[in-house]
């Protein structure tokens, strides 16, 4: 955003609320009164949609059609349903998403998938992530490793072109960091890829819902995310796998549970992976949260994505400008760089003053080592809002109210 262009006065941010195209997306959110909910981005709040689905699929499917919803109430077709839905978010084919599982679970389902798969034609193939990516991806890729014996490595955050050295054949990679929220250039990444001979799992989690993404359009075939962030699909929620048709039905993968055979119910002995990404499918979905994810996910019915990326970008503008006249340093892109929906502050002690902001209405998140994180999440924020989450902040530091002992109590999820 120009920084001319940044509200001065509160009355500004009314101003820009006042002809903010997506307004009408606040009423499908009922936020607790006086709270500014900047944690979208970590476990989105419950459209009214969600909760409705979900009552309806326990109260009714569930308790008085019991088994019969399996059929009668589409719930075996839920997981390829709410991947149609999230398909038209990332820029995928509908038939090429899956909801399922977690992303952990789909990051292993995948690469190891992809690694087999350049295994069978003797071809070496190392693995790697980036240094600093969210833990959970290295995690998986370490146990992947030690598991196959395959060479593991990790590559600096410097651009594509050194990515692809040393045998690395299958990358890893978030969209949008987890902590500074830097948008990676998908398309500049797979075109490296390709000249290599490679392929990149993207990690959509902190971009599905907050970015415009187009997947086919430049060229990824891989993707894994989140359903509970942006999504707003719940605690827990499913998350989602992307396999592109054709890269599909090459892939074989090792969790090759009963819902991703071609038809689970002829009871075979033996394992036919069923077409496309539903072969990416392990066991029994579960569709009470399946259900609060459906819901979730029509809110996003028609929306136009780059307005929402846009509102994501200025809110996130709004509120990093005020922040910096604090004297806060910032551990995201500037004003003139692209950034996703949230912004991390640096402070030597960002816990407390997340527990201080916390227990005024202003609800962020802490990411060790020295992170304040806030979430910008478009269809519910408003700039009056984000307006006001500055003032408080700073009257804590100014204060530092955030020294009072109750706020250094570490809790297990911060
Ligand atoms: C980038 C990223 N990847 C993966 C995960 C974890 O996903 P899951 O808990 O579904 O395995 C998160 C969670 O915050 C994340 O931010």
């Amino acid at each position: 955003m120009n920084p001319s262009m940044i509200p001065a006065s509160r009355e500004d941010a009314a101003a820009l609320d006042a002809t903010d195209p997506l307004q009408a997306y606040h009423d499908h959110f009922d936020l607790p009164e006086g709270v500014v909910y900047l944690d979208g981005n970590s476990l989105g709040p419950p459209p009214r949609a969600s909760l409705n689905k979900l009552r309806d699929t326990a109260e009714r499917e569930w308790k008085d059609q019991l088994i019969a919803s399996w059929n009668d109430a589409g719930w075996i077709d839920l997981p390829k349903k709410c991947g149609a839905k999230i398909a038209s978010l990332i820029g995928a084919a509908p038939d090429d998403v899956l909801v399922c599982d977690s992303v952990s679970v789909n990051i292993f389902k995948l690469v190891s998938a992809l690694y087999l798969a350049r295994k069978a034609v003797s071809e070496p193939c190392a693995i790697a992530y980036e240094t600093d990516e969210f833990p959970t991806d290295g995690y998986i890729l370490q146990g992947l490793a030690k598991l196959t014996g395959t060479s593991l490595k990790k590559i600096a955050s410097n651009g594509p072109d050194a990515a692809f050295a040393d045998g690395i054949k299958i990358v890893v990679k978030s969209v949008v960091h987890y902590k500074s929220a830097a948008i990676t250039d998908i398309a500049a990444w797979e075109r490296a890829a390709e000249k290599n001979d490679a392929v990149i799992v993207w990690d959509l989690s902190h971009a599905t819902g907050v970015i415009a993404l187009n997947m086919q359009r430049v060229g990824a075939r891989y993707g894994v995310g989140c359903g509970y962030k942006y999504l707003n699909g719940g605690p827990g929620a499913p998350a989602f796998i992307y396999v592109a048709k054709k890269a599909a039905e090459e892939l074989d993968q090792p969790l090759s549970g009963w819902m991703g055979h071609a038809a689970p119910f002829d009871f075979a002995d033996g394992y036919l992976p069923a077409p496309g990404v539903k072969r990416f499918a392990c066991g029994t979905p579960p569709i009470l949260s399946l259900s609060a994810l459906d819901g979730a996910l029509d809110v996003f019915d028609g929306i136009d994505m780059h307005a929402v990326e846009e509102k994501a970008k200025k809110l996130g503008d709004l509120f990093l400008a005020r922040a910096m006249a604090l004297d806060l340093t910032s551990a995201s892109p500037g004003l003139d760089k692209q950034r996703g929906g949230h912004v991390s502050l640096r402070f030597g002690h960002s816990y407390e003053v997340v527990q201080a902001l916390i227990a005024k209405g202003v609800i962020g998140d802490f990411r060790q080592p020295d992170i304040m994180r806030f979430g910008f999440s478009p269809l519910f924020l408003t700039y009056t809002q984000v307006w006001d989450a500055v003032d408080i902040l700073g009257n804590i530091l100014a204060t530092e109210e955030w020294r009072k002992p109750e706020f250094a109590i570490r809790r297990t999820v911060t």
